[in-house]
C-alpha cells in the first residue's frame, strides 16, 4: 500500500454530516455520510482527491472502519468537492446534523469514472474489502483507541 507521509496522513477531521445527492443509499445501495465543507477546507494540500480507509465515529457511539471518497465524483460530474464517507457498519437511522470524527490512516485510489454504475459498485466493493484488510494490521488498528475519539459507554 502506499506510504502514508506522501498523501498527509493521517488525517484527523470532525464535522457536521450533511445531505448528499442521496444516490449512494438509493442507487448504489452503499449510503455515505457528507462531511461539511469546514472539514473539506482543512485537509492538507498533499491529500489529493481518491478514495481513501479510516476509521469513523458518530457523536460517542462506538469506532467503525470506513472507506471515504474525495472529489468531484466523475461519474457523476458533481460540480462541488465533497468528502464521502461509507461506514462499515448497519445504522438503523440517519445521522444528517450529527457530529462524525475521522481519522484517515491510508490511500487505495483515484477517483475514477465508469461505463456503467455496476461497475462503480463492483469497485467500491473492492475498495471495502481492502480497507477491511489494511484496517486490521497493528498500525492501522492503533488510530481507533485514539483520544481523538469520544469514549463510548
Ligand atoms: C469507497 C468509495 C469509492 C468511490 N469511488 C468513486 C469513484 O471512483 N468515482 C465516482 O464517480 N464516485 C465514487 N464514489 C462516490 C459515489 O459515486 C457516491 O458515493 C455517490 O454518488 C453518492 O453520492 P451522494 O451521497 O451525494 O448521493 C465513491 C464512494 C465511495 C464510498
Amino acid at each position: 500500500m502506499t506510504e502514508q507521509k506522501e498523501f498527509g496522513l493521517p488525517f484527523y477531521g470532525s464535522g457536521l454530516v450533511v445531505k448528499g445527492f442521496g444516490r449512494g443509499s438509493k442507487h448504489l445501495g452503499i449510503p455515505t455520510a457528507n462531511l461539511h465543507k469546514d472539514v473539506i477546507d482543512k485537509m492538507p494540500e498533499e491529500m489529493t482527491t481518491g478514495v481513501y480507509y479510516g476509521w469513523a465515529q458518530v457523536q460517542n457511539f462506538p469506532v467503525h472502519k470506513m472507506v471515504m471518497s474525495v472529489g468531484w465524483n466523475p461519474f457523476y460530474k458533481n460540480e462541488e468537492k465533497s468528502m464521502e464517507i461509507h461506514i462499515l457498519h448497519e445504522f438503523k437511522e440517519d445521522f444528517y446534523g450529527s457530529n462524525l470524527r475521522i481519522i484517515v490512516v491510508g490511500y487505495v485510489r483515484p477517483e475514477m469514472d465508469f461505463d456503467s454504475v455496476d461497475d462503480l459498485i463492483k469497485t467500491i466493493h473492492s475498495d471495502i474489502d481492502i480497507a477491511k484488510k489494511q484496517l486490521d494490521q497493528k498500525s492501522c488498528r492503533t488510530f481507533s483507541k485514539d483520544h481523538f475519539f469520544d469514549k463510548h459507554s
